[in-house]
C-alpha cells in the first residue's frame, strides 16, 4: 500500500480542535495517524516545514458547464482548476445543457469525474423539471444517482408553494434545498441599486430582491423543518435575517462567495463585465456585515460560485453575462481577511472544510484517523499571479486576473494521491 507522511506542518483541523505542529501518515486513501513525530520509513515524505495542513476544501457551489457549455469549462479543466485551489469536494450545479433534472445528467457527471479521479464533483439536482419553476424534479431518482443537494441555481424558485413542498421532502430525504434568492421582478437589471446603476444609467438589483426570497426561504423552513442553504449571502440586512432565523432553530445555512467579502460595486468601474455577478456586489455597509458575520456563526460556509464565461461573454458591464471564476482565488481573498482580523485561520479551515462538508453530509472536511486522505498544504505568505500560465479554468472572468495574490497552495491531496503541486 502506498504510504505518504506529511511532517512538520502546522496541522489546523477544526473538527478534532487540532492546532500544532504534527505528523500526518496516510496509508493507501486513508489517514492513518495524526501525531507528532511519526517514523515510517516507507513512506513517501512530503515535507510541510512553515506550511499549514488542513482538510481538503469543499465547495459548495461552482460551475462546471458541463454538459453543454464545455468551451467554458468542462469536468476535468474545473477540477485542475479546484485543485489548484485547495478543493479535493466540489457540488457543481445543475444549470447546465441539459440541467441536472434527471438521473441519466447526474451519472455522466459523477462518471467523467470518476474517471479524472482529480477531485470530488458531486452533482446538485435541480428543484423544478427544466429549471422552469414550475413542477417538482424527482428527488428520489436524483438522490439515488448521487445528486447531494436541489438547486435551480442562477435563478430563484419564485413560488413558495413549490418552495414549501421542496422543503418538506427535503426534510424526509435528509438532502438540503440551496436557493439561488433573488424575487426574479425585482432584480432586473445589472448591478446593485445605488450609485453605480446610476452613474452607468443601468436598470438594477436592489437588495430588497434578494432579503424578501431569503426571507421567504427562512419562514418556510422554520415552519416545514426542511433544510434550507441560502447561496451567496450578500446583504446587510441579508445576514440579520439568517441570524434571526438560526436563533429560532430553524435548520437553517449559508454561504458566501469570497468576492462579495472582497469587492464592493465600484470594482465595475474598475473591472467593468468581470466585476458583475448575480447577486451583484453590493456596498461598504453590507460588504462590512458579511465580513463580520463570519466569525460569530451566521456565516457557515465559504462557497466559490465558480462561475466561468469566455471572453466574449463578458466586455461591458452591460452585455456582460454574470458570473465570477473563483476556485484559485478563494484562499488568498481569505487569507487576505485572516490578516485584517475578520476571522482566524482555524475559522478559515472550519468555513471552507468542515462546515461545507457537515451541510451535505459527505465524508472530508477532517483530518481524524480513518477518513479520507483529503488534505490541502498551503503557504500564507507566498505571492503569485493569476494568469495565463498558472490559471487552470478555461476561462478568465475575475477582477483579480493579472493581480498579485498572497498565499499559495502547495500541495492537494486527495484520497491520497497527490493530485496538485506547486
Ligand atoms: O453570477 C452568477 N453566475 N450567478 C448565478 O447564480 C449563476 C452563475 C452562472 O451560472 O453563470
Ligand atoms: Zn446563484
Amino acid at each position: 500500500m502506498i504510504k505518504h507522511l506529511i511532517k512538520g506542518g502546522m496541522v489546523i483541523d477544526p473538527s478534532q480542535e487540532l492546532l500544532g505542529i504534527y505528523d500526518i501518515l496516510i496509508e493507501g486513501d486513508r489517514i492513518k495517524r495524526v501525531e507528532e513525530d511519526i517514523f515510517e520509513p516507507e513512506a513517501e515524505i512530503i515535507d510541510a516545514t512553515g506550511l499549514i495542513v488542513a482538510p481538503g476544501f469543499v465547495d459548495l457551489h461552482v460551475h462546471f458547464r458541463d454538459p453543454g457549455q464545455t468551451y467554458k469549462e468542462d469536468i476535468l479543466s474545473g477540477s485542475k482548476s479546484a485543485v489548484a485551489g485547495g478543493f479535493t469536494t466540489v457540488v457543481c450545479m445543475p444549470n447546465t445543457e441539459p440541467p441536472i433534472d434527471s438521473p441519466e445528467t447526474a451519472e455522466y457527471i459523477r462518471a467523467k469525474a470518476n474517471c479524472w479521479g482529480l477531485c470530488n464533483v458531486l452533482p446538485a439536482g435541480t428543484i423544478t423539471k427544466g429549471r422552469k419553476g414550475e413542477e417538482l424534479a424527482d428527488f428520489w431518482a436524483l438522490k439515488e444517482a448521487g445528486c447531494v443537494a436541489f438547486t435551480d441555481d442562477g435563478a430563484p424558485v419564485m413560488d413558495s408553494d413549490i418552495m414549501k413542498k421542496a422543503l418538506e421532502l427535503s426534510a424526509q430525504l435528509g438532502v438540503p434545498i440551496m436557493n439561488h434568492c433573488e424575487d426574479d421582478r425585482v432584480a432586473v437589471g445589472a448591478v446593485n441599486e445605488g450609485e453605480i446603476s446610476a452613474l452607468i444609467g443601468l436598470s438594477s438589483r436592489p437588495p430588497e430582491a434578494e432579503d424578501v426570497l431569503n426571507a421567504r426561504d427562512c419562514v418556510l423552513s422554520y415552519y416545514t423543518g426542511g433544510h434550507v442553504h441560502i447561496q451567496h449571502l450578500t446583504t446587510a440586512l441579508g445576514v440579520d435575517i439568517v441570524r434571526h432565523f438560526k436563533d429560532k432553530g430553524a435548520r437553517i445555512t449559508c454561504e458566501v462567495n469570497p468576492n462579495h467579502l472582497l469587492f464592493t460595486e465600484g470594482e465595475l468601474l474598475k473591472s467593468g463585465g468581470n466585476a458583475r455577478v448575480n447577486p451583484p456586489l453590493r456596498k461598504e455597509e453590507d460588504r462590512e456585515a458579511l465580513r463580520r458575520a463570519l466569525s460569530d456563526g451566521t456565516i457557515d460556509c465559504i462557497a466559490t460560485d465558480h462561475a466561468p464565461h469566455a471572453v466574449f461573454e463578458k466586455g461591458s458591464v452591460e452585455a456582460a453575462l454574470p458570473g465570477i471564476i473563483g476556485l484559485q482565488t478563494a484562499l488568498p481573498i481569505m487569507l487576505e481577511l485572516v490578516s485584517r482580523e475578520y476571522l482566524s485561520l482555524i475559522k478559515l479551515v472550519e468555513l471552507m472544510s468542515t462546515n461545507p462538508a457537515k451541510v451535505i453530509g459527505v465524508e472530508g472536511g477532517t483530518l481524524k484517523e480513518g477518513s479520507p486522505a483529503d488534505v490541502v498544504i498551503f503557504d500564507l505568505k507566498k505571492e503569485w499571479v493569476l494568469n495565463e500560465e498558472t490559471n487552470f479554468s478555461k476561462s478568465k472572468n475575475t477582477p483579480l486576473w493579472n493581480r498579485t495574490l498572497t498565499g499559495k497552495v502547495m500541495y492537494t491531496i486527495k484520497g491520497g494521491k497527490v493530485v496538485y503541486k506547486d
